[in-house]
This record gives C-alpha cells, structure tokens and sequence, in this order.
C-alpha cells in the first residue's frame, strides 16, 4: 500500500509500524511534528503506550476471560496493534479515527503485524463510535481515549460504551487549564477549580478523575482508580466503572476540596461537595485559596501496581528503567496524604539554601511522621506533618541545630 506522504518503519515494543516521516513536517524548531503531520504519530508517548499495555494486560488477568478493546482516537494504529500483539487474552480491538488517512494507516498497521482478523478499524466522530457500541452486548471490557487536548468531549460516551466493571484510561495532554495557568477553562471543562501550587499536577489528576466521577455518577455508575500518572505534558488516569447508584453515590462521596494558603503552606481537604469552605487560614490567618470540586479518593491501588510491576518483567521495554521507576513510586506514594511538598518552593519562600531530598525525609520520620517520595515532582515530599513542622525541619536542618 502507498500513502501519499512522507512515512517510514519504526519498532516499538513488539510492533512494527508505518507512522509519517516527522521530520518531514519539523520546517523550524517551534513546529510540533505529530501535529502537523496528516496521521498523529508521538514517539515521545511510547512511555504512555507501554503503561496502558501493562495495565490491559493486568485488568484482562483480573477479570479472567477474553476481553474486547476500543481506542476510538487511534491516530496511526499503533497503541491499537500493540494491544493486538503484546496483551493475552485481547479477543478483538476496535480502532477509530476521524481521518480517513488516520484509518487506512491504522488497517495497514494491523496487517502488517498479522492481526488483521481481531483488529476493526473505522473511520467517524470518535463520540459516534463509542455511542453506536453502547448498547449493552456492544460494550468493550477497555476504552482508551487517548486525544489531543482534554478528553472530556468524548467522556460521556466512553462512560456508556463500557461494560459493567470495565476499564477507562484517560489522558489529558491540556496541562495549561489543569495547572491553573488558564482557570476559567479548568472550570468550563472539567467542572473544578484548579491552584497553582507547587502540587499543581496532582491537582491535575483530581480534578480530571472528578470530571469523570460526575460524569459516571450522572449514569449511576461509580469509578475505582486504579492507576494514575502524570510525566513530561500530559496526566493519565485509569478507573474500572461499576453498575449502579449505591457504587456512584460512594463515589460522589469522594469529591470535595483542597483548601491552600499561599502564604504559610497549609493546605488541608474538605469532603464533599456541598460542604462549607473555611476562608481564613487557621495557621496563619491568611485568605485561603480553594481548589475544587475534585477527586479526594485514592489516585492509585497499590496492588494494581505491584500486578503492573509483574507484568513489565520479561517484556524488554525501551523505557523499563523509568517505566520500573515511575511505577514503585507510584505504587509507595498510592496510600500517603493528599498533595506534597516540594524543598525547592520551602527554600525559596524561607529564603534558604536547598538541602538533600533524603536528609529531609529522614529528619521527618525521626520527628514520628511518615514521608514518602512522590512520582510527580523529583523535589516533592508526601506527609503527614503540618506545614509548620515541616519549615521548622528543613530550617533546623540547613542551620545545623539538630
Ligand atoms: C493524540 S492522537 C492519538 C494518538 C494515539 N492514541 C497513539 O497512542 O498514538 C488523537 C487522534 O484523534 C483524532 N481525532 C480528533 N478528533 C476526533 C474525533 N472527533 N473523532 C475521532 N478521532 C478524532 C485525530 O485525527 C488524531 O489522530
Ligand atoms: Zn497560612
């Protein structure tokens, strides 16, 4: 088959694809190739890809039977062929795009890797797609919208295409809303406020799960996350979705609010959504900023991740150093206090020099509190002692005096 632009052959996991010469499309160093090119091709997601394979391959295991996939924004086909090729147990998969050059180099890429006969490819709205398999024996068992952007416009009808206990990954590249640099369109599309604060990313995370644990709820079905990450320019949360008002209703349970003072630190969490809000910081008597309505409940399973961690070994993965990382990190972070704090931003606004990462956690537990890494920051810290503690830890630390 011929394809009337530049393309060339590239391997990634245990596929072969034809994806569009990027470098073809790169005419002056602010120009985003995948974007420009006439079929979207990011090698810079493969990280993204090698998670969700993983991910399947633990939720196909968990549910023990064949399973049915959907990527209904599929680009080149490549995520889609990878699901054919690496995941047991994959009965068939439904690709999608809304270019028709997009689907024909998604079907050449099924054929290529000699999946064919379980990969479906078709070429529509992505919101068309997922409705017309919406009827209760058209259902997938995995959806993964993987778009450009938000992925809120095609959320409502990934939430109907899945069936009963299903899983939905969901990646959000529009990190400039999420991260409380454009507020007013965090609000418009994810339905919460977002801060800028040194956390901004888990922010991001919570508040496009509590996009979503609305948006279920709205169908009586409730979500369970499993995983979550964020990494370079995007976040990515996985949640199985379960039948039922009683299962939406305890999820609706685990919105609420993140309170922040920017001027001492302290931040601390509201449950609920019709909840009062506190306006004075109690520990300096600053204006409290408020970040929500958003997701308060776990952002990771911890035995999800282990079983992910399982499912890494042997596959040799281009990115296993940093996948490995990223996954014990998550997975030791999974049950530790909402938001972190970074040493950077302390040091900054204490105007002290910035100690070692590790001396700090030290010091906090010898205090009698925990303290955890966290994947979202490389400076950030999780625990559960007060802001003040932790100024007077880190200061105590660079004078010397403990
Ligand atoms: C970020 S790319 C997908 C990348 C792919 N998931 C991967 O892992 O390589 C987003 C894709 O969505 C397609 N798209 C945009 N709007 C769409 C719509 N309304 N319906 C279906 N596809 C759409 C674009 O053509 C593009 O190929
Ligand atoms: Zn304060």
């Amino acid at each position: 088959m011929s394809f009337d632009f530049p393309t060339e052959t590239i391997k990634e996991g245990e596929v072969k694809v034809v994806v569009p010469k990027l470098a073809a499309y790169k005419k002056k160093p602010s120009d985003y190739a995948p974007s420009k090119a006439p079929v979207f091709y990011n090698p810079t997601m493969e990280l993204n890809r090698d998670l969700a394979v993983l991910a399947l391959q633990v939720h196909q295991k968990l549910l023990g039977r064949e399973v049915s996939v959907c990527e209904p924004l599929t680009g080149c086909g490549l995520r889609g062929a990878r699901f054919a090729v690496e995941v047991e147990g994959v009965r068939r998969v439904f690709l999608n795009d809304i270019k028709p050059e997009a689907a024909r180099l998604a079907s050449f890429n099924a054929e290529l890797n000699n999946v064919e006969d379980r990969v479906e490819v078709a070429n529509e709205d992505a919101n068309l797609f997922l409705s017309r398999n919406a009827a209760p024996r058209k259902r997938f068992d995995y959806v993964d919208v993987d778009p450009f952007g938000p992925p809120v416009p095609y959320l409502d009808s990934a939430i109907r295409a899945l069936r009963n206990g299903g899983l939905l990954a969901l990646t959000a590249t529009d990190m400039a809303p999420l991260c409380g640099v454009h507020p007013r369109a965090c609000l418009r599309k994810y339905g919460g406020q977002p801060l800028r604060t040194e956390y901004c990313h888990e922010l991001a995370v919570r508040l496009l799960i509590g996009c979503l644990t609305m948006m279920a709820a709205k169908h009586a079905i409730g979500v369970e996350v499993l995983f979550s990450h964020s990494i370079d320019h995007y976040v990515r949360a996985y949640a199985v979705v379960h039948y039922g008002a009683k299962v939406a209703d305890k999820s609706v349970r685990q919105m609420g609010y993140i309170l922040h003072c920017f001027s001492c630190f302290h931040r601390e969490t509201v449950s609920g959504i019709t909840s009062p809000l506190k306006h004075v910081c109690p520990s300096c008597g600053a204006k409290l900023s408020v970040a929500g309505p958003l997701w308060l409940g776990k952002i990771a399973d911890k035995n999800f991740c282990s079983l992910m961690e399982r499912e890494a070994g042997g596959r040799s993965l281009r990115q296993e150093k940093r996948l490995l990382k990223m996954l014990s990190l998550v997975k030791n972070e999974a049950e530790a206090q909402v938001t972190y704090y970074t040493v950077d931003k302390i040091c900054d606004k204490l105007n002290l020099p910035i100690p070692a990462l590790k001396k700090v956690l030290e010091k906090i537990r010898k205090a009698g509190f925990q303290a955890v890494l966290t994947h979202f920051n490389s400076r950030g810290f999780r625990t559960d002692a007060p802001a003040n503690v932790v100024k007077e830890i880190i200061t105590d630390l660079v004078t010397q005096k403990r």
